[in-house]
């Protein structure tokens, strides 16, 4: 939630800032601003409710504002209606110090009103504002802006990225995290902080990652990061491999379209380094055979599309390996009362690494004597970081909101270590374990099959993109499936859709069935599908129409009770989601298409969940 970036250096900073911000607009865009400080003008800022292109449009592409030195925020509305005055940077009430920030001041309320009874005056309706005033309280006290970050972070209570630039510092940007994700960035030409590392690789591949409770100093030559008590900190620096164009559309007209596409290959780095001979290699992970052997629970724990990961592992793991798994959503674990000690193992799915319910789950289940094992796809993000062990997903840059290539490198991976775990603990046959990894090893191949055959989800969304409410049906891995494939149409085209396992259906929401309701019926899960089809009979019964999604050996049997059919290539059970899922995905696309939405930028999502 919230972009921020940050620029201190030998060039125009404004055009810079723009551009990091149009970078990472995914992550909140009801509103965007900046401010630069010159020698003339002193501190200037514009910021516009709305995307980024009204504030493009206003300072005529940074041309207004000129200087050296500055700061942005695009945002995602926590405190306060998306609005000009609400837009950051805040900025305190003498305007001499600018401020952005990402997070949520839990105790903004009472500072707000210690700052009014001192007579401070707030312009907004936002707790980011508290900040900037509280800065200028403490350094009006002390006289030094390091000093009085260190006096304001004493103070408050929440999550928070700073970036802070104060007119009486004409050559520095000040930085603070805790909770919310920032880097800093060596440039040639000046240096960079940011929420995320797409916001400055066009300008540098060298980043350190800051850690909970640093601030650091950036001029044009250096950056100095301090800890809480303001001593200096050592920090190792790391090298970004991502491509920038990895993070353009490339000709696509959507960033989704363009992931979608990119999935062969996503699932092919995540998957093949990982077998050799034959065999899964998890050199990455440090957990040792006793410890597996130990085992008493897994859990599973993540948000959203990740969760759905989740969900379909847990049916391939409890299979595979003979253990219970529990898959919970992150905001509910913490809550929960979660039975872990140091026999359960504890695995976080999230592709951003920075998402704050599953960050704070897994701190919960590392208090609680769990070992933690992160899925993540941003290397050196804050899951990354706090894990004991991390296994990166290698799909790349995600810049859609509505995640696909993620989702399918999750899953991928998932399968591998469901498989590395069992094959220690002897659950799982070895031509089993030999058949999955082969699937496993095709599936690149098998996507490529899928993704050429678009023109038939193309006509099929043409067909039935104006129904306004879609249901997902399926059972098992098939149900896990729908869910995801309901949550990526309803993000996107806001219809409103929901994913049912197929034999609940007669146990209430079978009423809602009436004439002409589409239902998505999923038939890929062979060891049910005949379960499956007495479903579809049941709804076609009852007026529905019906879109099949079942394998190319089913077709046949299918194309016969429903009205539409979609088949993917056959692949092993534990691998036949992979495959499933991304007609689904495409479905979603066009829908939202040809319903004309926005698709990479939906209405009141972001692309990482930053607050709780
Ligand atoms: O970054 P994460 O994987 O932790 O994000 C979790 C969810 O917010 C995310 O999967 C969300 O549901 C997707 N945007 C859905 O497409």
């Amino acid at each position: 939630m919230c972009g921020i970036v940050g620029f201190v250096g030998r060039e125009e900073a404004a055009p810079i800032l723009l551009d990091g911000l149009e970078r990472m607009e995914y992550r909140g865009y009801d509103s965007a601003g900046i401010a630069v400080r010159s020698e003339k003008e002193g501190l200037q800022v514009k910021k516009a409710k709305g995307r980024l292109r009204v504030l493009r449009e206003l300072t005529r592409d940074g041309a207004e504002l000129s200087g050296t030195l500055g700061i942005g925020h695009t945002r995602w509305a926590t405190h306060g209606e998306p609005n000009d005055v609400n837009a950051h940077p805040h900025i305190s009430e003498n305007g001499r110090i600018a401020l952005v920030h990402n997070g949520i001041i839990e105790n903004y309320m009472e500072i707000k009103e210690h700052l009014i009874k001192q007579g401070v005056t707030f312009t907004s309706d936002t707790d980011s504002e508290v900040v900037a005033q509280l800065l200028e309280f403490h350094y009006h006290e002390c006289g030094n802006m390091l000093e009085a970050v260190g006096r304001v972070l004493r103070r408050i209570e929440g999550s928070y990225a700073f970036g802070i630039i104060c007119a009486d510092y004409p050559n520095a940007l000040i930085a603070a995290r805790k909770d919310s994700p920032l880097i800093l960035g060596y440039g040639e030409n000046g240096n960079f902080l940011a929420s995320d590392v797409t916001a400055v690789i066009k300008y540098t591949r060298d980043v350190v990652y800051m850690d909970d409770g640093e601030i650091a100093v950036l001029t044009e030559d250096s950056i100095d990061v301090f800890d809480d008590e303001l001593i200096p900190v050592d920090k190792e620096h790391h090298t970004v491999d991502w491509d920038v164009s990895a993070a353009e559309k490339g000709g696509y007209p959507h960033f989704m379209l363009k992931e979608i596409m990119e999935q062969p290959e996503a699932v092919r780095k995540t998957v093949s380094p990982r077998i050799k001979d034959g065999r899964v290699v998890l050199d990455d992970v440090a957990l040792t055979a006793d410890y597996v052997k130990e085992l008493s629970r897994i859990y599973i724990i993540a948000c959203g599309s990740s969760y759905h990961v989740g969900m379909v592992s847990k049916y391939n793991w409890e299979r595979l390996l003979r253990r219970p798994v529990e898959v919970c959503l992150a905001s509910e674990f913490r809550y929960s009362a979660p039975l872990v000690d140091e026999h359960t193992l504890v695995v976080v799915i999230s592709q951003s690494g920075e998402t704050l319910d599953t960050m704070a789950a897994m701190r919960e289940a590392k208090r609680l004597g769990g070992r933690t094992l992160a899925v993540v796809n941003v290397v050196g993000s804050s899951i990354a970081r706090e894990s004991d062990d991390v296994l990166y997903t290698w799909a790349g840059p995600e810049i859609a909101v509505a995640t696909t290539k993620a989702y399918s490198t999750q899953l991928v991976l998932m399968d591998l270590v469901g498989l590395y775990l069992a094959d220690v603990l002897g659950t799982v046959e070895p031509a089993e374990y030999s058949a999955i990894v082969d699937e496993l090893a095709a599936l690149p191949e098998k996507l490529e099959n899928v993704l050429a055959h678009v023109e038939d989800i193309q006509y099929f969304a043409s067909r039935y993109f104006n129904h306004d409410s879609i249901f997902f049906i399926g059972r098992n891995l098939d149900y896990a499936m729908g869910m995801e494939g309901s949550l990526k149409l309803k993000e996107i085209s806001y219809i409103h859709s929901e994913a049912y396992a197929s034999g609940e259906l007669k146990h209430g929401t079978i009423s809602l069935i009436e004439q002409g309701t589409l239902v998505v019926a999923l038939g890929t899960y062979r060891a049910l599908l005949d379960k499956s089809m007495s479903n579809v009979v049941e709804v076609k019964a009852r007026g529905a129409e019906v879109l099949a999604v079942t394998t190319e050996e089913f077709r046949e049997k299918m194309e016969k009770t429903a009205d539409a059919v979609i088949a993917v290539p056959e692949s092993h059970p534990v691998v036949q989601p992979s495959l499933g899922v991304v007609p689904l995905q495409l479905f979603a696309y066009y829908v939202a298409l040809q319903r004309g939405c926005d698709i990479d930028k939906p209405r009141n999502l972001a692309k990482s969940v930053t607050v709780e």
